[in-house]
């Protein structure tokens, strides 16, 4: 049966707990039509840029958002279920993929936050910065020092507040003070709920040199590899999102305006700035009628992977071509906008494990799911405080693979990882239910240099109607490759000592059946589906490049008065979990967008 859903949790619909940020103004409380800065999504980006804008309170902001408030949705506050907010919910934009030639031709959902707080509200709170070699590679192909490790690592003070994890256990050894920031605006937190295959994961570490314990997992200048304790966007057993952190910080700003359920349509021309180039200083927006808000500084469009590149194609600025064959006039030619989609593929694993002592048991059980809720509502502890998982790690490709004979290495540099893996203690298969009986362990690996480029098209001039999605997924051979030896490597890990005892074998047929290359690639193929990291679709690139859509300093290229700061200008996917890779992003774009608007 396929039902695309993590778990299924009966959603309590009475509780309203603790106020998160307040919720916002109705369109006829709307003073004026202009304001500074306009931002087009109240997303992971956008919400950093509002609250630091807003610090000047001589700076007005609104910011417009197409999704619902945050407020009072206990799947977006108790961390264990972040998996149950989408796919195809009230805060998804349930898109779905075109289908994946190199997935036999399969279409699965393709979540995308549609709340406050955007991805960061509706995300599995994986919480990483990426290696410094992600952002040394960025700066090099940027062309500007700004991009690179040594000046972004100092973000991290601003953006992240380390805290203990909920059981209050001393955690030396499951990280690293100096890397971390401990009076930001974001929560983090270690876990704390010991899982029963912990002591295992942590004894392979030390049996199998493949796969060395890590320290610390949030990367910068301390490498990925190995394996270790997750770090998660949560404090005191809740989410920390963009919304419950930057603009809780923000909200009782006068100039800061945040307007839900406002849906951009498109920027609208409003004439040429001083060095000729067309200006895009409007935004019309849809809410009970079609309302146009102009900008006097800048319009920031933080809308992410997929809705940045649908409203620049759908205001004219992209492939002329394909605009005018939607009979969208093209205002600005840009064949970049849309294109050169990156993205990590994600494929469980599952082995079959003995006992009871896999958490299958209590999400089968409606009566201890239930008790698990009760607890995490009366004291934000249990197993819902915690995320859903507890241990994972990453890992290279040997250089002496015979695939770098044809393939030069598409990591940022020699250490970083090309593929992780996530230790998970029940059956985490978003694509195929849980059995009826049974306890499982599963092992995702996910491909983390992918190789393979998609597009982000539009589907008709409807701003309503869903954007062709074409993730273009294991089209090459460096992708199937690397997701091959995976799951060979995941193989090996539950063949550790420590799980001699625990590990049955592999679930299913195919998993099973995975003993050669082709069986492999064919098991693959027709498992894959995505851990939802989309970027490229808005590229940085050198300013006098023609290649990209925006510039260093995230102007978009050719237009006056229109940045984008959002996931879709990193031109390859962060080597982790992309959230704190957005959040530092959105504090440098901040401090960019202050220095080049000085206010006397
Ligand atoms: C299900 C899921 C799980 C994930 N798990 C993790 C994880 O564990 N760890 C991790 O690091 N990353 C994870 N990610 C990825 C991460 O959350 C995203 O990469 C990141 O949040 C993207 O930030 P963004 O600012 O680019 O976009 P978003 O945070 O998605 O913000 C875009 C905002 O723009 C709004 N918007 C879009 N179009 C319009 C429009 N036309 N008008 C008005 N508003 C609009 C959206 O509603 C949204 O609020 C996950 C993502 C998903 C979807
Ligand atoms: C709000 O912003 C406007 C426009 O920048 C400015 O004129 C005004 O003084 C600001 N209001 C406050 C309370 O600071
Ligand atoms: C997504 O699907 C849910 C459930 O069917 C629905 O309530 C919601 O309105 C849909 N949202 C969008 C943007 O299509
Ligand atoms: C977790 O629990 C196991 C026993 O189940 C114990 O051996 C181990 O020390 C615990 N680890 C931590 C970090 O508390
Ligand atoms: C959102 O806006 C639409 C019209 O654009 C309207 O039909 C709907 O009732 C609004 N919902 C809320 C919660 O305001
Ligand atoms: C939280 O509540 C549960 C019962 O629901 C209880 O067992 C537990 O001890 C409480 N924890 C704390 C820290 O108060
Ligand atoms: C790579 O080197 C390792 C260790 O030196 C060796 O075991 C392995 O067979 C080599 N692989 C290939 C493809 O040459
Ligand atoms: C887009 O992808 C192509 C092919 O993968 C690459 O040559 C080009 O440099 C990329 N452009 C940007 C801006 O990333």
């Amino acid at each position: 049966m396929r039902s695309f859903s993590l778990f299924s949790f009966v959603l309590p619909t009475l509780l309203s707990i603790s106020s998160l940020a307040v919720t916002l103004t109705d369109v006829s409380q709307l003073e004026t039509f202009a304001f500074d800065y306009i931002i087009i999504g109240a997303g992971n980006a956008g919400l950093v840029v509002a609250n630091r804008l807003t610090e000047n309170s001589k700076v007005s902001v609104l910011v417009l958002e197409a999704g619902v408030t945050d407020q009072g949705v206990i799947a977006a506050e108790a961390p264990f279920l972040g998996p149950t907010l989408t796919p195809n919910t009230l805060w998804d934009w349930n898109y779905t993929v075109v289908a994946q030639p190199g997935m036999k031709g399969r279409t699965f959902p393709y979540p995308r936050g549609k709340l406050l707080g955007g991805s960061s509200s509706a995300n599995y709170l994986f919480h990483q910065f990426g290696t410094n070699e992600d952002w040394d590679r960025l700066s090099l192909v940027s062309g500007d020092p700004g991009w690179s490790w040594p000046n972004m690592k100092k973000y991290i003070q601003k953006h992240e507040r380390f805290v203990p994890p909920i059981d209050g256990h001393n955690a030396p050894g499951q990280f690293i003070p100096s890397l971390h920031g401990f009076k930001g605006e974001v929560f983090v937190s270690l876990p704390g709920n010991n899982q029963t295959i912990d002591p295992r994961v942590l004894a392979a570490t030390e049996q199998l040199p493949e796969f060395p314990y890590n320290k610390d997992t949030s990367g910068g200048d301390h490498s990925l590899l190995g394996v270790g304790f997750l770090q998660s966007s949560a404090g005191g057993g809740v989410r920390s999102s963009s919304s419950t952190s930057y603009l809780a910080q923000a909200n009782t700003r006068p100039n800061l305006t945040v307007l839900i359920n406002a849906t951009v349509l498109k920027l609208v021309q409003t004439g040429t700035g001083s060095l000729g180039a067309k200006s895009f200083r409007g935004v019309q927006f849809q809410r009970s009628s079609t309302i146009t808000v102009t900008a006097r500084k800048e319009v920031i469009l933080s809308a992410g992977s997929v809705g940045t590149p649908q409203i620049l194609q759908l205001s004219g600025i992209g492939n002329s071509a394909d605009l005018k064959a939607l009979n969208i006039t093209p205002i600005i030619h840009n064949a970049n906008v849309g294109e050169n989609l990156s993205d990590h593929t994600l494929l469980p694993n599952i082995f079959t494990v003995q006992g009871d002592q896999s958490f299958d048991g209590i999400l089968r059980s409606d009566q201890e799911t239930q008790a698990a809720l009760n607890q995490w509502v009366q004291n934000k502890t249990g197993l819902l405080a915690n995320n859903v998982v507890n241990n994972f790690g990453f890992a290279r490709i040997p250089s002496n693979a015979t695939i770098f004979k044809t393939t030069h290495d598409p990591a940022p540099g020699p250490n970083s990882p090309h593929w992780e893996i996530i230790i998970s203690n029940f059956w985490f298969n978003p694509g195929i239910d849980r059995p009826p009986t049974g306890s499982f362990m599963t092992l995702v690996v996910v491909l983390i240099t992918p190789t393979s480029r998609g597009t982000i098209k539009l589907r008709s001039s409807n701003p309503f109607d869903k954007p062709l999605i074409d993730p273009n997924y294991l089209t090459t051979e460096f992708d199937i490759f690397t997701m091959r030896e995976g799951v060979k490597a995941v193989k090996r890990f539950a063949a550790a000592p420590a799980f001699s005892d625990y590990v049955v074998g592999p679930f299913g047929d195919s998993f099973s059946a995975a003993t050669t290359d082709a069986a492999t690639d064919d098991y693959v193929r027709g498992l894959t589906t995505t851990i939802f990291h989309p970027v490229g679709t808005a590229s940085m690139s050198r300013s006098f490049s023609k290649h990209g859509v925006v510039n260093p300093d995230l102007t978009v290229k050719g237009v006056d008065g229109l940045r984008v700061v959002d996931a879709s200008v990193f031109p390859f996917v962060p080597s982790c979990h992309p959230q704190g890779a957005v959040y530092l992003l959105a504090e440098r774009a901040s401090d960019i967008i202050k220095f080049e608007n000085p206010t006397s």
